[in-house]
């Protein structure tokens, strides 16, 4: 009985939390009132999934014990942990099972909403000038800005940023869930990110869903420099970096923007260095065709929370990590924030630090 109850539940707050968090943007709200509305209702989907997923485990256990009671010609009857102390046991496991699930939305929810600890990513390239041997970029991805609350972290990862020194900056999509014109404040702090060469930003799918044009326009005013199918040139000790980059890849393309590895590079002089900014992964395929040397990516998450990062790396050739795709290397973020449920497990959250280093060809 307890089990159908949970199920049910769990079932209508996958439904509830799929309209309203979503829909509550279009009523006449508070930024504040929202936040608190849908992380609420996020973090109690997050509780009933995990609950849900204990007491599969705990089925799957007993029908297991059962086949094996089978096997060995007993009964499950006499065995059963429900005959040997009773209605007490029972209870007892679920008690558990429920603190249990307690117990992994907190821990998630911690690791969602914590300013993320550093990673750093050596990416040897062939041929790297010594010159451009240790230039560090900063990236950050998926921040998911939406609700007041995130202000205060949003200002710590911008002083964390900024304690690594780095020579780029750059953001691969899905800044905020909100028009920018609401969360003006919340976001402010973006502007104070320093970078000894350039702020780069492209759009991830999110700003397509909250009047990307008013990204663009407000990443220009927090001083980024936004790249649409285009390029900028970073010198460093007189050698090139070229960083370019693409709008979201499937959002961009209902909007006249198509995403365009190639294009981005058009006309732009040799460089010793290429690098192009792109949300999703998928544009490793052109953009290993149009000759670059590294892709930095986000959108994945990572799956963000268990089970979803081992569902989701079934269907994504590239979840997280550095891989090599021809002979453009493609580094995949799981993201600085978190989207939706305020839950991080087994995915944890990043600010990336990026550093070029030269191959030395037996190992690079
Ligand atoms: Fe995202």
């Amino acid at each position: 009985m307890h089990h159908k109850i949970i199920a049910w539940g769990a079932i209508l707050m996958i439904i509830l939390s799929s309209i309203i968090p979503m829909r509550i943007r279009n009523f006449d709200l508070s930024t504040e009132l929202q936040g608190i509305i849908s992380q609420s209702i996020y973090i109690l989907l997050g509780f009933m999934s995990y609950l849900f997923l204990l007491l599969l485990a705990k089925d799957v256990i007993r029908v297991l014990m059962i086949a094996m009671e089978k096997a060995k010609g007993q009964t499950f009857v006499g065995l059963s942990s429900a005959n040997i102390g009773g209605i007490g046991i029972r209870k007892a496991v679920n008690s558990v099972l429920i603190i249990g699930a307690f117990g992994l939305t907190l821990y998630g929810y911690r690791q969602a909403v914590k300013v993320p600890p550093f990673k750093y990513i050596d990416v040897k390239i062939d041929n790297l000038p010594i010159e451009l041997e240790g230039v560090t970029i900063a990236q950050l991805t998926d921040l998911h800005i939406a609700y007041p609350c995130q202000t205060d972290w949003l200002r710590d990862v911008v002083e964390k940023v900024n304690s690594a020194n780095p020579d780029l900056v750059v953001i691969t999509g899905d800044v905020a869930d909100q028009k920018a014109s609401r969360i003006e404040k919340e976001i402010g702090s973006l502007a104070n990110i320093k970078a000894k060469y350039g702020k780069y930003f492209v759009t991830g799918n999110h700003e397509y869903y909250h009047d990307h044009e008013g990204w663009i326009q407000k990443m220009e005013e927090l001083d980024f420099t936004v790249l649409m199918n285009d390029y900028d040139i970073v010198e460093h000790k007189s050698k090139s970096i070229i960083v370019a980059g693409v709008p979201d890849y499937e959002q961009s393309a209902k909007h006249d923007q198509y995403s365009d590895p190639e294009m981005a590079m058009e006309g732009a002089p040799s460089a010793d260095v290429k690098i192009l900014l792109a949300h999703q992964p998928q544009n490793i395929y052109e953009a290993s065709m149009a000759g670059y040397d590294l892709q930095l990516s986000g959108h994945t998450h990572g799956g963000q929370f268990f089970p979803w990062n081992l569902i989701i790396g079934m269907a994504q050739e590239f979840l997280h990590g550095l891989h090599t795709y021809q002979n453009t290397q493609l580094y995949v973020s799981r993201g600085t924030g978190y989207w939706g449920p305020p839950i991080r497990l087994s995915a944890p959250s990043e600010i990336t630090l990026i550093r070029l280093s030269k191959s030395n060809g037996i190992n690079g």
